[in-house]
């Protein structure tokens, strides 16, 4: 067993068992063992001894308790190693190699898995008369026919391999100690109770509540101000404390084509759209840093309308197509990408564009897609109560008392930028979606139109007007564009 330090005298923790990560694979070469998690992370073992390389043996498969693995290399090599198992154990530790069980009458309770190389485990003392809760950012989830337990606090997972791990955990809703879960579950030995609390509290699954009742998690300004999904989606879409891969990983190549560059036209009526001179604007258009300068929101309209041949200038210089470029596999290019004005992760483009027209010479109200490459517009839609809907709340995100000229609703073909990206994929299109919207206000400034970039809006609502699939395409950006006051 290992030696705690618990208040002042060592006490005993209850034997977890060490096993390596599903992920790790042992290889043999020459004389070594060589480790590898199936990241980067690797370690060579430089000619173990017999009782070093049983113990890789014993970690690969069911793993022992340390002094299981100890006894392992007594056997085989004498105690005169057992220097070198405590280091080579500190090596698999500090590259999260390994996973702690915690098992009650041979049957497991629960797995801790480091799931980042940050990670570092904690022997926390737990008093068994001291409450504990659970933490507002812990979730659990289905993975890989596993239930397991995270944070986005934390540096590792909790894979609940039976219910009564769920059941502690749905007991952790109010606070509770570990002598009332002892009392709750008398068959489960004691001190796998206060284990497994030990697990729950390096996954930074439960907080510690004092004697007034507060948890320090509620009394941390910067934590308090972070919500649960905020911090996942930060947590999760950037490298740090998580293990799944990030980046271009193509996970669907060969599963599930890719999406064309250019969406497949709408039904409706087709209208053609004004295109400017970029050859004549190139030369005599406002100057750059006039445009930066001047910049601004605006949220009141003119007196006369938009025209639809501003709306065509408008599209073309802030969001058309410039080029198509077809996928070249030999090259590393597995999809068709293109060339816009606007920079966008990967070249993928999976922004689409849609205007509810409220007020606009030349273009009737109802609801338009924007093709870039053709530069046209599509009319999927008349005029009715959901687009006024969406115009309302753009009016309420805008603080105006008047409904705006014009809507333009971003919605991103998630798949698009899915098949290719990992992890990353959402938080990405967000930033695409940002990138847009500044294009939209350098050109809208440029032409002397009133631009203002909408906060949020109502994803459900947009589905409902536009006919489009929530989890297909789906609102993530909006913006008003409408004619300037003289
Ligand atoms: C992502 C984003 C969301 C915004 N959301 C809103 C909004 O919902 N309502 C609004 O009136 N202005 C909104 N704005 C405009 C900002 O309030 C504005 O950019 C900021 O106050 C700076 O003023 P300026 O744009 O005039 O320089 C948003 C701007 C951005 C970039």
């Amino acid at each position: 067993m290992n030696p705690v330090k618990q208040g002042g005298k060592w006490g005993m923790t209850y034997p977890y068992t060490l096993s390596f990560r599903n992920d790790v694979s042992v290889h043999r070469k020459g004389g070594d063992i060589i480790l590898t998690n199936g990241r980067i992370s690797a370690l060579r073992l430089k000619e173990p001894s017999p009782g070093l390389s049983a113990i890789v043996d014993s970690l690969s498969d069911k793993g022992g308790t340390e002094d299981a693995l100890c006894n392992i290399l007594i056997n085989e090599d004498g105690a005169s190693n057992l220097g070198k198992f405590y280091y080579h154990l500190s090596k698999l530790m500090e590259k999260d190699f390994l996973c702690r069980t915690v098992k009650h009458e041979g049957q497991c309770i629960s797995t801790l898995e480091p799931i980042s190389k940050y990670f570092q485990f904690k022997e926390q003392h737990i008093d068994s008369n001291v409450k504990y809760r659970i933490s507002r950012f812990a979730y659990c989830h289905d993975e890989n026919g596993r239930m397991v337990l995270e944070s986005p606090l934390g540096h590792c997972r909790l894979v609940l391999h039976d219910w009564r791990g769920a059941a502690y955990i749905n007991m952790l809703s109010q606070p509770c100690t570990v002598r009332d879960i002892n009392i709750a579950f008398p068959d489960v030995n004691k001190e796998v109770v206060r284990q497994v609390f030990v697990f729950l509290f390096n996954t930074h699954a439960i907080c510690e509540v004092d004697e007034d009742g507060n948890v320090a998690e509620e009394h941390n300004n910067a934590l308090l101000q972070w919500e649960f999904h905020d911090l996942l989606l930060h947590a999760r879409s950037r490298a740090g404390r998580h293990s799944n891969p990030v980046g271009g990983t193509y996970r669907f190549m060969k599963k599930i084509d890719p999406l064309p560059a250019v969406k497949t036209k709408m039904n409706g009526e087709t209208v053609e759209l004004y295109k400017p001179d970029i050859e004549k604007l190139k030369k005599d258009d406002v100057p750059f840093t006039f445009v930066v300068e001047k910049r601004c929101s605006v949220r009141e309209n003119g007196e006369d309308p938009l025209t639809a041949e501003q709306i065509g200038e408008f599209l073309y210089r802030s969001a058309r197509i410039r080029k198509i470029m077809d996928a070249v596999p030999e090259k590393g290019l597995y999809s068709q990408v293109s060339n816009r004005p606007y920079a966008g992760g990967g070249a993928i483009y999976e922004l689409e564009l849609y205007l509810t027209i409220n007020r606009c010479k030349g273009l009737e109200k109802g609801m338009y897609h924007y093709d870039p490459k053709e530069h046209t517009l599509t009319r999927i839609s008349d005029y009715n109560d959901k687009l006024e809907k969406l115009l309302k709340d753009a009016s309420r995100a805008s603080a105006r008392d008047y409904l705006p000229d014009t809507l333009i609703t971003y919605t991103a073909r998630f798949q698009r930028f899915m098949w290719k990206y990992q992890s990353m994929a959402y938080a990405v299109i967000l930033k695409d979606a940002g990138l847009l919207m500044q294009n939209m206000y350098l050109v809208a400034t440029a032409m002397n139109l009133a631009p203002c970039a909408i906060g949020n809006g109502d994803s459900d609502l947009f589905a409902e007007a536009s006919g489009l699939d929530y989890y297909v395409e789906g609102s993530v950006g909006e913006f008003t564009l409408e004619s300037k006051k003289k």
